[in-house]
Formats: C-alpha cells, structure tokens, sequence
C-alpha cells in the first residue's frame, strides 16, 4: 500500500489538492419502510430487496435543508481545523435550494466565510461531483487555495409520496469536504464527467406547463415544478452500464488497478447498482461502502454523507485510495479516484 502510494505522490499525477476534511448532517426524523406501506401499497420485503432501503430520513418543522448543508459545512471545516475567514469558495450542489437564485450564499454567511464567494451548481445525483472537479479546477489554477464542497438535497420536498414507484427510494440530508491546495499531499488523482441530455426523460423534476394571463394577447409561464417522475428500469440499466464504463476508463488512465481500490465509494441509490458494479470490478463487499439502509438516496448528498459517516468510524483512515462514481438525472454521471487525507 506504502510503496503504491509513493508511486503515484511522486508521479505526474500529482494534484496537489487535498481532502483534509468532511461532514454531514441529516434531519431528526426518520421514516421506515414500515410507515411508508400505511401511506402507499409498498412493504419493508419489496423495497430492502429491491433497493436495499430500510428507511430514510426527511426534513419537517424547526429544520430546513440550509441549516443540514451550514452543519455539515462546518463539520467539515472544523475537522480540517480551518479559520473560517481562510475558506475562499463554497459550492453547494442541489437540485433543491430553498431559493431559485441560490442557497451557497446564505451558506457562506451562516458560516461567517465572509472571504469566500459562493454559489450553486446543480446536476443532480452527480451534483457532488460536478461541484468537486469544479472546486479543483479553482484549486489547481492557483486563484484560490481552499474549497468546501456541499452536496445537499432535499427531495422529499418534490416526491410524489403517493408513488410507490419513487417514493420509497428518497430521503434527505447534506454532506460536505473541505479541499485544500496544500501540494504536500495531493489527494484528488483524477476524474471524468458525463452527460447526455437525449435520455434526461427518463428522471425528471420538471416545470408544469401551467400558463397564465399576463395583459391582453401575452401570457407568461407559471413558476412550479411538477414532482419528480422517472422511468426505473432506464435508470437502473443506465447506471449498470455507464457507471463501470467510467470507472474503468479512469483506473485505466491512471494505471490503477481494482484491486489497489481501498474503498468503492459510488453514489448510494440501490444497493443493487452498488453491487453489480462492484462484481465488475471483483471488489468485495467489505469494501463497498454502502449506507443506503439509514438514508436511502439523498441525491447530491450521498457520496460526502457516506464519505463522513466510513471517515468518523475509523474505516476510511488517511492514506486510503477512493475510487468514487456519482450519476442521476440529466443524464448525468462521473467518476473520480482520490486519496483521503483527514485527520482521522
Ligand atoms: N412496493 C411494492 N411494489 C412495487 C413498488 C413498491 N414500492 N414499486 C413498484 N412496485 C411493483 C410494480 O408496480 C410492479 O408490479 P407489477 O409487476 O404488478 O406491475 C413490480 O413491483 C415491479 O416493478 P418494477 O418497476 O419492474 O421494479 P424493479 O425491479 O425495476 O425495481 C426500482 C424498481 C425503482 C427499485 C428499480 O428500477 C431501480 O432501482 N431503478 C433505479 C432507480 C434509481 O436509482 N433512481 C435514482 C437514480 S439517481
């Protein structure tokens, strides 16, 4: 493992960006597979076999998804043992903010990270992703030297919770790391994203076509979102196939072999998408990293949620390679290998 790792801090792959912290948050209340079959025709059988899912966790009165996303930023921040004045850029990925011209901001001053600029980026279950190589980009140009990176959502807000087909899948929470351009100990090996936008039907949270009058002969769209709908087997068969594709494509530029993956860290939406990727690349499952049980699928918080959770158990521990892959609507998707570097 030592040897390997030299390899790579001393070879052309050299970042020199850093993951020196996490953090995550998530909502009091909890809804079990259980209470979900007293509001839809579903069962605790049907959902833990088919998605691995016992319950999940969802924002209701005195919480809300900025205060989940502010406590796992500063979770985040705190572990890395940063000033907060030092942060320059916060990145909130969501598909959900609690205002349309962006949530980063509110973030950002509920943090006191009065030197940081701060904004959204949305894409979904990539979210975390996309906002993760957009930080590095930031970092690796040397215009600025540290980043949070906040994957939070809050779908129950646009569930249809009386679909079976979609609402047991969902939950809500936040999850974040703090990146650092150090160069002592280069963390972020490399990455790739994906997009096609001819398949985005198959998920959608999309507008209503709801028109109204504005004055005589002008009408103007209304604003609101429809809940989401999806096509589960084009996503599942999506996911089955891309995800490896992109995983193998990096481990093959990198010349990274599965075997020297310490931890598959993939975007937690069924657990057996986790698997079949997983048997692709003949990981074992001690090492698939899954939380899916607790949480379900928290879109763009999955990947730091889990990050945090193996990081503050001891199993993640400073040195460990990641090979991490996110996808969702858009269609979206991406991969990235990293080495944690926290202090736990
Ligand atoms: N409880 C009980 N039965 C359910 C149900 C539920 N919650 N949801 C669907 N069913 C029923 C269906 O109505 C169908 O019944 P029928 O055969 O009588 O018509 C049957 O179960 C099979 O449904 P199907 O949709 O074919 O199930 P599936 O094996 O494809 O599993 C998903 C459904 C959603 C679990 C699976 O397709 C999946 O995980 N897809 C990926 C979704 C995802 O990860 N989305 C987010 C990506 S970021």
């Amino acid at each position: 493992m030592r040897a390997f790792l030299d390899l790579i801090s001393n070879s052309q792959w050299d970042s020199g960006i850093s993951f020196v912290g996490c953090g995550s948050a998530t909502p009091q209340k909890v809804i079990s597979n259980h209470q979900l079959g007293q509001r839809v025709d579903t069962n605790d059988e049907w959902i833990q076999s088919r998605t691995g899912i016992g319950e999940r966790r969802v924002i209701g009165d005195h919480e809300s998804l900025i205060d989940l996303a502010t406590d796992a930023a500063l979770n985040a921040v705190e572990m890395a043992d940063w000033d907060v004045k030092t942060i320059d850029l916060i990145i909130l990925a969501t598909s959900t903010p609690e205002d349309l011209f962006g949530s980063a901001p509110k973030i950002q001053s509920n943090l006191g990270a009065s030197n940081a600029f701060a904004f959204d980026l949305t894409a979904a279950c990539s979210g975390f992703l996309f906002a993760l190589v957009t930080a590095s980009q930031y970092l690796a140009s040397g215009s600025i030297k540290r980043a949070v990176v906040i994957g939070a959502d809050q779908l129950s807000k646009w569930v249809d919770w009386d679909d079976r087909k979609t609402c047991v899948l969902f939950g809500d929470g936040a999850g974040a790391v703090a990146l650092e351009s150090s160069g002592d100990k280069s963390g972020l090996i490399g990455y790739d994203l994906k997009s096609d936008g001819s398949k985005g039907g198959c998920l959608n949270l999309s507008q209503s076509n709801i028109f109204l009058n504005l004055v005589q002969g002008a009408t103007h769209q209304k604003g609101e979102y429809l809940p989401i709908k999806m096509e589960g087997k084009e996503v599942y068969k999506f996911a089955v196939k891309e995800v490896p594709i992109i995983l193998g494509e990096i481990l093959e530029k990198y010349q990274i072999k599965s075997e020297n993956i310490d931890w598959l860290l993939l975007h937690q939406a069924n657990q057996r998408i986790l698997d079949a990727v997983a048997s692709r690349f003949s990981i074992p499952s001690e090492k698939v990293l899954s939380n899916l049980k607790h949480y379900g699928n928290t879109s763009a918080a999955t990947i730091p949620l889990m990050l945090d959770e193996a990081v503050r158990d001891h199993r993640i521990k400073s040195g460990d390679l990641i090979a991490c892959s996110g996808f969702g609507a858009g269609l979206s998707w991406g991969a990235a290998l990293f080495y944690w570097h926290g202090p736990y």
